[in-house]
């Protein structure tokens, strides 16, 4: 079954899409000088054959090894966990012993004394990812699992670590030729939210035994068009990823500034986490974007979708769908009446009838919608959805005048964190940290 975006509720006739849809020329200009320039390798994956090279030889050493520790967060972390969610959920099944993937992606004590407490060091691999090599939460990690490796395995302490960061820059490179830790690199120009097609989301897709080409050539069949030498407007119009691209920067036009991504493909719920952070971090710039909101069909139906179909009339929705979904097992039989709609049928089409009236439900109550269809629920299809939304968001943001590609007002807390944990320089912050630690304060007690 093919794989399609169902436009139909999309409201697109309200929507002043036409303004946008002009500036396909002008777009597919834009993208043959970027991708000319080696500036975007989310669609160019100039990497790839080295880097899949590398993977066979490592998916050879991960053997030795039960378990996997990824340190990283944000980018470097959410898409290799909607990948495990989607395509290893025998890891949350009862009876899984190994191997097993675990994200340390939080400043959570109790994960990580969990994890130095129990994790056997000689069957654990540790994967500390970040392209910049200077996130406090992933080195912070990074260090303590050093020590923890350099105590229970002695010199052997390296062979239990990977790296993945800048090819030259940053800390963590300098820790790789210190101590001669193997390391992949994040390469230019890929921000760590569209990096999962990248050794940051492959090694662990590797490590899980997870059909790399299949993501890789699902990817490819989504951006091959757009990296043509001589892209024109033309064919950029009628591509999926501008589509979507002018309808989301119509709809922020018309006050539509919460976008929905619904997946009613329960496994892939976690590529809605995926996605809030591409679509936030890429768009949310100068007092514009619109927020993403990240649901769980069926489950969200019995918590946020009141407000979806009857609070402020806000949103658009991305809806996941895969009519492919498998049966499940039978309903019994011998059901009381008041159940007989589902007596002898499989568990599976309750989702689909659930899929459906929700979203029918959504787009009677004025939510635009675009339904996106996977013909199967295999990692081709993953490969194509993250490339198609990562297109999209750039293309989003080219429409809207921003730049798709740097998050700098996420800058300031970390700055400020930073100068309250003293860290040198920061007058400045730490003046105003100052005066926001004594000015007078609200406080109640409850
Ligand atoms: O998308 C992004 O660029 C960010 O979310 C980063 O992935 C995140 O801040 C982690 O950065 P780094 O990989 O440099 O540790």
């Amino acid at each position: 079954m093919a794989d399609m975006l169902d436009w139909t509720s999309a409201d697109s006739e309200k929507l002043d899409i036409a303004t946008y849809e002009k500036r396909a020329e002008e777009m597919a200009g834009r993208l043959r000088e970027e991708t000319s320039a080696g500036r975007l390798p989310f669609l160019t994956m100039p990497y790839m054959a080295k880097l899949k090279q590398e993977l066979a030889d490592l998916k050879e050493r991960f053997k030795g090894f039960d378990h996997m520790l990824l340190l990283g967060i944000g980018g470097s972390a959410l898409g290799a966990r909607a990948l495990q969610k989607a395509f290893f959920p025998q890891q949350d099944q009862p009876d899984h012993t190994c191997p097993c993937l675990w994200i340390a992606d939080n400043v959570d004590a109790y994960a990580l004394e969990a994890y130095l407490a129990k994790l056997d060091p000689t069957k654990t691999i540790v994967v500390t990812v970040s392209k910049s090599g200077g996130t406090i939460e992933t080195v912070g990690q990074y260090f303590i699992l050093k020590e923890w490796a350099q105590k229970h395995l002695g010199d052997a302490w390296t062979k239990h670590m990977l790296l993945v960061t800048d090819e030259e820059k940053g800390f963590l490179r300098g820790e790789a030729n210190k101590h001669g830790i193997h390391a992949l690199p994040v390469p230019d120009h890929l921000g760590g939210r569209y990096s999962v097609l990248s050794a940051v989301g492959l090694i662990p897709a590797a490590f899980m035994g997870i059909d790399i080409d299949a993501l890789v050539e699902g990817a490819r069949e989504i951006v091959g068009p757009l990296t043509e030498d001589n892209l024109s407007g033309k064919v950029l119009e009628q591509h999926s990823a501008f589509q979507l691209a002018a309808w989301a920067a119509a709809l922020q036009d018309k006050g539509f500034d919460e976008m929905i991504f619904f997946a009613y493909i329960p496994l892939w719920a976690s590529f809605g986490d995926w996605f809030a952070q591409l679509w936030a971090e890429s768009l949310g710039k100068e007092g514009k974007g619109s927020q993403p909101i990240p649901a769980i069909g069926v489950t969200d139906q019995h918590s946020v979708n009141q407000m979806f179909m009857d609070g402020i009339r806000n949103k658009a929705c991305l809806f996941l769908t895969c009519p492919n979904l498998p049966a499940g097992p039978r309903f019994p039989a011998d059901l009381p009446d008041q159940f007989d709609y589902v007596r002898n049928k499989d568990f599976g089409e309750l989702i689909q009838a659930e899929a459906l009236g929700t979203r029918m439900a959504l787009s009677q109550n004025g939510v635009p919608l675009v339904e996106m269809r996977m013909g199967e629920d295999g990692p081709k299809q993953a490969g194509k959805l993250i490339a198609l939304l990562g297109t999209a968001t750039i293309l989003t943001g080219w429409l809207m005048g921003i730049n798709p590609l740097d998050q700098p007002a996420v800058e300031l807390g970390k700055r400020l964190a930073k100068a309250r944990m003293n860290a040198d320089g920061l007058e400045e912050e730490k003046a105003d940290l100052n005066n926001f630690l004594t000015a007078d304060r609200d406080i109640r007690e409850f």
